[in-house]
């Protein structure tokens, strides 16, 4: 099993070193290799906003730096965990200019059977909200998210070392079994809600002339009942097709 970690802080500290403990304890735990990849040691460029990736195909952006190289990072792994420490209430700044260079992605959602995770290091206060962003984050690339670690650092260290260790032993716990359980998971009412709106959507406002119409033909998606073959239950069947005939 390949694990890779994107960690967003600009330096080799707390987040860094979270990660690091988490992946270590993982690996203890069965067949295991992963990568840290630092966001720092890469080119990234701010996305300019001219929508051409979400429009007419993500080979057509006109910047040029290593996004296809960790999108590549990310295709080749099992687990995926992207790291951040909570700066200003928020993900680093690092870690937002590498989501927002794949947007496409939360379009054209690709990354089924992947497990996810997400480790947010702070001081005190909100990384909370962020666990929750980057938990919905993981489902839009459509991963299977498998919860989250939240590290306080304040205000006593030495007191939140031993809760914070608990927190990285119980979640490599989780997310190993998770790894190792193959199969895709049955969506949720609101992940069911979001295909059927997404592409409600794209069916009546797009044509053949912009990728996410494409994508979706290609991929059989007006027809299916999901990214991936599912057996829906009967409500959620039910509530699938409410979705399809809301008026977009
Ligand atoms: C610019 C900046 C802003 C920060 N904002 C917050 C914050 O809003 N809430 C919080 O709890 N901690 C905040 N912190 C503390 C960091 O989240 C904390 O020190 C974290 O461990 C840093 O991770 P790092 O060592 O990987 O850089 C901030 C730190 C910096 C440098």
């Amino acid at each position: 099993m390949k694990v890779v970690a994107f960690i967003g802080s600009g330096r080799k500290g707390h987040t860094y070193s979270a990660t690091e403990l988490f992946l270590k304890k993982l690996q203890l735990k069965g067949d295991i290799e992963y990568e840290i990849v630092p966001l720092s040691d890469y080119n990234l460029q701010i996305c300019k906003g001219c929508s051409l990736c979400l429009n007419k195909g993500e080979e057509l952006c006109p910047l040029r730096d290593d996004r296809d190289k960790l999108l590549e990072k990310i295709e080749n792994a099992d687990g995926i965990i992207f790291a951040t420490p909570n700066y200003s209430f928020d993900v680093s700044g690092l870690m937002k200019v590498f989501l927002d260079r794949f947007g496409f992605v939360f379009h054209r959602p690709r990354y089924f059977g992947k497990v996810f995770t997400n480790i947010v290091v702070q001081g005190v206060y909100r990384g909370d909200k962020i666990v929750n962003y980057l938990n919905f984050i993981g489902k839009a690339l459509g991963t299977n998210v498998k919860g989250s670690c939240l590290i306080t650092r304040e205000p006593i260290p030495e007191k939140r070392q031993k809760k914070n260790d608990e927190i990285l032993e119980n979640h490599s716990k989780r997310f190993y079994k998770q790894l190792i359980k193959k199969g895709l998971p049955s969506p949720s009412i609101f992940e069911l809600m979001i295909f059927r709106l997404s592409r409600n959507g794209i069916s009546k406002n797009l044509n053949e002339t912009f990728k996410d119409y494409i994508y979706f033909k290609e991929k059989g998606w007006f027809e299916s009942d999901f990214y991936y073959p599912v057996d829906l239950s009967f409500p959620k069947k039910i509530v699938g097709l409410m979705f399809d005939h809301i008026k977009m």
